[in-house]
């Protein structure tokens, strides 16, 4: 009989100052502020400097986190980063965060899985604190993406931003609070269609057998496709399973990939602009930061509140997906 689930005690975000605006684009590549704003929704992007990395804006959202949870970092069991644009392989980011707040206490793991890094680390974190094995989880999600683009491609490089976020999940006895339900999916035949080559021990080559740029390569109408499928098929399932319909849901909190993605699985679901998160238009797609920065901004602006149900959807490469229901404690 299950009697612990987590709930979260604490939100933080870390963004970049540097702002890349669609008019900064305009005089970088063949593009338009209306098309980006139309096509993507995105107005700006913020973007990592000289001796800003992964683990500074990281460290900054846990901080953030961990003062809004009342904790001391000594109070933390475990450090979970979603990352797939860590500062090095290893020492993973989760230990350089450890490091950094003092949780001298807490395992460290980094998690890769794209866009959907959040919620898969969340998983990991509930499935923690559910068993009893552990109390307080710091979960992280952080990108520098802006790293990892060729500035010369215009399907990409205006996509994305960098930033951090972070929740901390604490042990609850109140099942009716704190997570509810979760699902997790990943279809590893669609590979293809969102790489990035180079980043790992294989070697890419172009016909003439020099490398590969080691920049993001997208099929992007065809990943557009998958994601609003199955991001709407994750928010029926984390429905379903907590018993609920999309009527009950108060806010939507879905991954800042596309305005037209959000618009389509919100479409599908029926619920109202009000009820559905937007703020890709100050920070760009910043992968697995997309929803927690969200999460942040929405508890900063009191667009969840207590007893009220959240779902967090998400999708990216691999490809993987994923959703969580929240009713908020
Ligand atoms: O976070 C991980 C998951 N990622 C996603 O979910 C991204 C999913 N995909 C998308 O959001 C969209 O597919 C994109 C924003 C990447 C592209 O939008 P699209 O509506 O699918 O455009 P498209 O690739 O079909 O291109 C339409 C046209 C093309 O021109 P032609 O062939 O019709 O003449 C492109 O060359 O738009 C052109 N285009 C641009 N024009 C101006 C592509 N990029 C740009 C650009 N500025 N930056």
């Amino acid at each position: 009989m299950q009697n612990l689930t987590a709930k979260i005690t604490g939100v933080g975000k870390a963004v970049p100052e540097t702002r890349l605006t669609n008019a900064d684009l305009e005089k970088m590549v063949d593009t338009t502020d209306e098309w980006i704003s139309k096509r993507v929704g995105i107005k700006e992007r913020r973007i990592a400097q000289e001796g800003e990395y992964n683990s500074t804006f990281a460290t900054a959202a846990a901080k953030d986190a961990l003062k809004m949870a009342n904790l001391d970092p000594k109070d933390i069991d475990f450090i979970i980063v979603g990352t797939t644009t860590p500062d090095t392989i290893y020492p993973s980011v989760a230990c350089l965060v450890q490091n950094n707040i003092g949780a001298v206490n807490a395992g460290v793991l980094d998690v890769a899985a794209a866009c959907t890094g959040f919620i898969y680390a969340s998983s990991i974190a509930w499935g923690m604190i559910r068993s009893g094995l552990m109390k307080n989880i710091l979960v992280i999600a952080s990108e520098i993406n802006t790293a990892m683009v060729d500035w010369s491609d215009r399907d990409t490089c205006i996509l994305f931003g960098d930033g951090a976020g972070a929740a901390v999940y604490t042990a609850s006895d109140d099942l009716n609070k704190g997570v509810l339900s979760m699902e997790l999916g990943g279809d590893g035949s669609l590979k293809d269609l969102l790489v990035l080559p180079n980043s790992g021990s294989r070697k890419y080559t172009n016909a003439d057998g020099t490398l590969t740029m080691r920049a993001t390569q997208m099929t992007g109408n065809e990943v557009f496709k998958n994601a609003v499928r199955h991001m709407y098929e994750a928010a029926l399932s984390v429905l379903a399973q907590a018993d609920k319909t999309s009527e009950d849901v108060t806010l939507l909190i879905a991954h800042q990939a596309n305005i037209r993605i959000i618009d389509a699985v919100s479409k599908r679901l029926k619920l109202p602009k009000e009820k559905v998160f937007v703020n890709i238009e100050k920070y760009g797609n910043t992968s697995a930061a997309t929803i927690p920065i969200a999460l942040a901004e929405a508890v900063e602006n009191g667009q969840i509140k207590s007893g009220e149900l959240l779902v967090i959807d998400a999708f990216g490469a691999g490809l993987t997906w994923g959703a969580m229901a929240i009713r908020w404690a």
